[in-house]
């Protein structure tokens, strides 16, 4: 058994309330965190070598170190909630199933930041879950966690939930920036970075769920023993949502020092490909990461075991590797389509933009049409390069990442499974029919 600090307590009854959270230990975390100096706790986070979990794996520790400090200026804590990454719904869980977890890490930060207003921007479809929430708040607030003089310490924090509507693109963080400030939620360009002019022009930190979550045992443990947790610079644990054609899809708590193999086929985590198929690529952190062949993504391009974690997952660039990213594990097998599967992501991004740089949103509707036609067996040979150049032209030329996004999933499709596009092209007839091609149903021709 793997170690566990975020899901330690998740199969005891009742855990989702104060009562039975604070009977099995919780918010002594914050008991000794509000004793101690403000940077005290932030010197604390970045011994963790706690990086954040949101995707980008920036260290939190550093990132709250950046945190401007005007005088007379309220400073923000944000809580990204918004998961709305396919393949990716490990937040979910924590905050379904141990809520004042995520609120026990939230105070901690507040009052390591300096703020009294905090915020989780919660992805509009998890409505039920702003209940959850919101009942954990009212819970910290009646036993003194949060509100005035929180344990005499004359600190006060409170807590608002603010539900999205369901646009990918205000997980991003400026733009949830200014969905929280009631505007449509379009991405900032940076700088100023929101450390420096953030909510309301404020200095403001935006974390992810799980990063909030993870400063709860690493107040518990300290920061050096949370750092001895893991490897290299993939310390702590990382919460896994795996998924797709495997026999046991669902959230994991992982070390980072098993290999990817360990992962999918033990009975402990993913148990192994479902229906006895043989495993043919796989996603391993979230939609917007380079998709990787089944030799590619157990055995790096040096022949050594992958690993997951941040630098093996990684190790080869985007050449022979891939990413942790939000750590949503997609599995496919050998019956999968690697262009349909491209061509339902390309849908998304395109769905998802929103709409201010040309080459996000000309582009990942063009990628969109020349996959569509590829699939439904009207492509031609020259689209494949095509989709290349245009994915090339995406990438790095835009105000946030989703355009990078967007045109990731598109190279490494193209990359490690080009002969499927080939296949394509060359058996228009048989596209309709066959497994490779799918086309159960037809669609529209879609003019490029
Ligand atoms: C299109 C897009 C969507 C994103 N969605 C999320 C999300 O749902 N949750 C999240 O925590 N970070 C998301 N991010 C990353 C955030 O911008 C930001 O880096 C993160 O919330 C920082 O928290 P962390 O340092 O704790 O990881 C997204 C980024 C992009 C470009
Ligand atoms: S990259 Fe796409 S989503 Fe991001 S700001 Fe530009 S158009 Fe909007």
């Amino acid at each position: 058994m793997g170690i566990k600090l975020l899901l330690a307590n998740d199969h005891i009854e009742g855990i989702r309330f104060y009562d039975a959270y604070r009977k099995n230990g919780g918010y002594s975390a914050a008991e000794k965190a509000l004793k101690l100096a403000a940077g005290d706790i932030v010197e604390e986070v970045k011994k963790s070598g706690l990086r954040g979990r949101g995707g980008a794996g920036f260290p939190t520790g550093l990132k709250w170190s950046f945190l401007a400090k005007p005088e007379g200026v309220p400073r923000y804590l944000v809580c990204n909630a918004d998961e709305s990454e396919p393949g990716t719904f490990k937040d979910r869980y924590l905050m379904e199933f141990i809520p004042h977890l995520l609120i026990e890490g939230m105070i901690i930060a507040s009052y390591a930041l300096g703020s009294n207003r905090a915020y989780i921007y919660i992805r509009g479809e998890y409505a039920w879950i702003v209940d959850i929430l919101e009942q954990a708040i009212a819970e910290a607030n009646q036993n003194g966690f949060l509100g005035k003089n929180i344990l005499g310490t004359g600190f006060d924090c409170q807590i608002y939930v603010q539900r999205g509507a369901g646009a990918y693109i205000c997980g991003e963080e400026t733009a949830l920036i200014e969905s929280l400030e009631g505007k449509r939620g379009n991405p900032r360009i940076k700088p100023p970075f929101p450390a420096v002019k953030g909510l309301w022009d404020s200095p403001t930190v935006v974390n992810n769920v799980e990063t909030l979550a993870a400063v709860v045992p690493i107040m518990n443990m300290g920061g050096t023993e949370y750092a001895r947790i893991g490897v290299g610079k993939s310390t702590g644990t990382k919460l896994i949502s795996a998924c797709g054609n495997i026999n046991k899809p669902g959230v994991y708590e992982i070390d980072m020092t098993i290999s990817v193999e360990e992962f999918i086929y033990s009975d402990e985590y993913c148990g192994g490909i479902a229906n006895g198929k043989q495993l043919k690529a796989c996603i391993p952190g979230g939609s917007s990461v380079p998709i990787l062949p089944a030799n590619l993504l157990l055995k790096t391009a040096k022949g050594e075991p992958r690993m997951m974690n941040y630098e093996s997952l990684s190790d080869g660039g985007f050449a022979t590797g891939s990413m942790m990213g939000s750590g949503g594990f997609e599995v496919l097998d050998e019956d999968q389509c690697i262009v349909r599967h491209t061509l339902s992501l390309a849908r998304f991004y395109h769905h998802e933009s929103c709409g201010q740089c040309s080459p996000c949103r000309e582009g990942t509707g063009w990628m969109k049409r020349i996959l569509h036609n590829i699939e439904y067996g009207k492509g031609k040979m020259s689209d494949i390069d095509l989709l290349w150049d245009i994915q090339r032209n995406i990438e790095g030329n835009t105000i946030c990442p989703l355009g990078d996004a967007a045109a990731w999933p598109v190279a490494a499709a193209i990359r490690h499974f080009r002969d499927e596009f080939e296949w394509h092209v060359l058996n228009p007839e048989d596209c309709l029919k066959s497994n490779y091609g799918i086309g159960r149903y037809a669609e529209p021709l879609e003019t490029a």
